[in-house]
């Protein structure tokens, strides 16, 4: 921990002297533009600051995204080109061209580049579904952990190992791996990504770490990990949050809970939706299914724009939240926000299709949002 904070007492005094140095200088139209604020620049001191991305942004199609990618963030994330599905779509083939550019892309940027994810019972190929012996699915695990973090091996900084493995209670989720192979197959993916890069940070990856149980969960797998002398470096907490919840003190408890044990926190997933969800409706069960409030105009109330009155409470929201990361800046090393702007996020589909949604720092055009100057105004 003393190392930590004394490495950001040294990017601090090196940021202030970096800004005095450049006072100095003629300006020119390129140091405009590089002295111009940004994320990555105003939280220097503190966090890495990130943006999970997609083809348009790897393959640089997307121009305006890309510059803001570029200006903003020192961190990217896949959000699917690295999905099993995607990259090892049968048995003995994988498929780099996307996952080689986007560590291209991260590499000359110098950027930290985010492997997501390895493990995962979503969008995973549908003959790894079919596996029902736990030797197989050891060997299969095997191959596509050595693969793919041996491909990138020294380029790809951080891994999102495992993703999504709990329930909400805190219990193991009946995935298909849990049923083949039961829990082990959490300290082989850890311990397979660790002999394949032994230097890159290993992440447990999950929604809503802020709740109680499932927090308890983390903490006994953490243990369980630590106890057997498997590396894990770190917790990803994926915070997909809304206008009102969950509140500022449960997800400090976690934070707090989590540094407790020594693991890095991280930020993976970050966006606050700004509709109304089925489940803030009374009666409704989160089993059900959503469809039959595709097209309700009451669940998609601001297809227009977001009014003012909800604009300040997402700067008020998204305050609150980087006050707390702020409080905890020694333990959390990365904030990711789930998207590049308002238009490319996956709250326009989900938990309802065809919905607009606001949950990010940049509008549809790439403009920024009240929020993002109230946020940078954190640190004046
Ligand atoms: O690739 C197909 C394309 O061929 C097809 O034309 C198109 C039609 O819908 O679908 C495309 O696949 C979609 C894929 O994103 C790529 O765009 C899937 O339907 C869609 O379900 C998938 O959604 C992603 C979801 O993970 C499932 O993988 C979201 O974009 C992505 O934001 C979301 O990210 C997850 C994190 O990985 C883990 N944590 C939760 C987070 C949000 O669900």
């Amino acid at each position: 921990m003393m190392k930590l904070f004394t490495l950001k007492s040294l990017l601090l005094l090196s940021f202030v002297a970096l800004l005095s140095s450049c006072g100095e200088t003629t300006t020119t139209a390129s140091s405009k533009e590089t002295k111009k604020p940004s994320l990555k620049k105003v939280f220097e001191a503190d966090f890495l600051m990130g943006a999970a991305i997609n083809d348009g942004h790897i393959n640089g199609t997307d121009t305006i995204a890309l510059k803001l990618i570029q200006k903003e963030y020192n961190t990217i994330t896949p959000e699917n080109i690295m999905k099993w599905m995607y990259i090892h779509p049968q048995p003995d083939s994988f498929y780099f061209e996307m996952a080689d550019k986007y560590v291209a892309l991260g590499e000359k940027n110098n950027m930290h580049i985010v492997g997501h994810t390895l493990v995962w019972h979503s969008q995973i190929a549908d003959w790894m579904q079919e596996v029902k012996d736990s030797v197989a699915m050891a060997k299969y695990l095997e191959k596509h952990i050595n693969t793919i973090v041996g491909r990138y091996k020294g380029k790809i900084n951080t891994w999102d190992v495992v993703n999504e493995a709990l329930n909400e209670d805190g219990s193991y989720r009946n995935s298909i791996f849990y049923q083949v192979m039961g829990e082990r197959y959490l300290e082989l993916a850890f311990q397979l990504a660790a002999a394949a890069d032994p230097e890159a940070s290993l992440v447990y990856n999950d929604y809503n770490l802020w709740k109680p149980k499932k927090r308890a969960g983390v903490i006994r797998l953490i243990k369980k990990l630590q106890s057997k002398g498997i590396k894990i470096d770190g917790i990803g907490m994926q915070a997909h949050y809304s206008l009102v919840g969950p509140e500022i003190k449960d997800i400090e408890n976690s934070i707090k809970a989590y540094a407790a044990l020594g693991m890095k926190v991280m930020m993976t997933e970050l966006d606050v939706t700004t509709l109304p969800n089925p489940w803030d409706l009374e009666g409704a069960e989160v089993s059900q299914n959503y469809e039959k409030f595709e097209g309700d105009p009451t669940m998609n109330p601001y297809p227009q724009g977001l009014p003012d009155s909800i604009q300040v409470k997402l700067a008020q929201r998204y305050e609150d939240l980087f006050s707390l990361y702020l409080r905890h800046r020694d333990d959390i090393t990365r904030l990711t926000f789930w998207g590049v702007n308002d238009g490319q996020s996956w709250l326009n589909g989900w938990p309802i299709k065809n919905r607009t949604n606001y949950p990010l720092f940049f509008d549809r055009n790439f403009s920024a949002k009240p929020v993002y100057e109230r946020i940078m105004a954190l640190k004046k």
